[in-house]
C-alpha cells in the first residue's frame, strides 16, 4: 500500500470489524439470557461475517505486503432494554459502519489506490445489505408492538439464518 494514510485507515477497520463482532456476541449473550434462541443465532451469524470482513481487510495487507498493525479492542455494550432496543442499535452500527467504508473508499480513490478501491466496492454492496437486513427487523419488531405470539413467530424466522461465507478473491 502507498499510502501511510490509507494504510493507517485500513488497520482501525479492523478494530472497527473485530468490535462489531464483539457487539453482536454481547447481543447474543442478551438474547440467550432472555431465552430468544433464534435472534441469539442470528447474532451468531452476524459475529461470524464481522470476523470474515475483519479477514478481509487483514487478508488484503498482507497481500499487498503492508503492516498489520492490530489495535486494543473497546468493550462492547452488554444491556438493552428489548429485542427492538436491540435491533435498533445494530441498524445504527451498521450506518455507522457504512460511513466508515464511505469514507475509505473516498480516500483509497484519493490515493489512486486501484486495489483498495476494488476491495472497498465489496464492502459498499455488503453494507447496503446489512443496513437493509437490519431495518427489517426492526419495522418487524415495531409492527409486533407488545406481542409475545409476534415476538415468537419473528425469534422462530431469524432462528433459521445460516453464515454463508463470502465469496474469496475480493
Ligand atoms: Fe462489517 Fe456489519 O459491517
Amino acid at each position: 500500500m502507498k499510502s501511510e494514510h490509507l494504510l493507517e485507515e485500513f488497520n482501525k477497520q479492523i478494530k472497527y470489524e473485530l468490535e462489531s463482532a464483539y457487539l453482536y456476541f454481547a447481543m447474543e449473550a442478551y438474547f440467550h439470557a432472555e431465552n430468544f434462541s433464534g435472534m441469539a443465532q442470528w447474532m451468531r451469524v452476524q459475529t461470524q461475517e464481522e470476523l470474515a470482513h475483519a479477514a478481509k481487510f487483514f487478508d488484503f495487507l498482507i497481500t499487498s505486503n503492508s503492516r498489520v498493525e492490530l489495535a486494543e479492542l473497546s468493550g462492547p455494550r452488554k444491556d438493552w432494554k428489548s429485542p427492538l432496543d436491540v435491533f435498533k442499535a445494530v441498524y445504527k452500527h451498521e450506518q455507522f459502519v457504512t460511513s466508515r467504508i464511505n469514507e475509505l473508499y473516498q480516500l483509497a480513490q484519493s490515493e489512486n489506490d486501484y486495489p483498495a478501491v476494488v476491495l472497498l466496492q465489496w464492502f459498499i454492496t455488503e453494507q447496503v445489505e446489512e443496513e437493509a437486513n437490519a431495518l427489517k427487523i426492526v419495522e418487524d419488531l415495531e409492527r409486533m408492538g407488545d406481542s409475545g405470539h409476534g415476538l415468537f413467530l419473528i425469534d422462530r424466522e431469524l432462528g433459521t439464518r445460516i453464515y454463508m461465507p463470502p465469496a474469496t478473491a475480493e
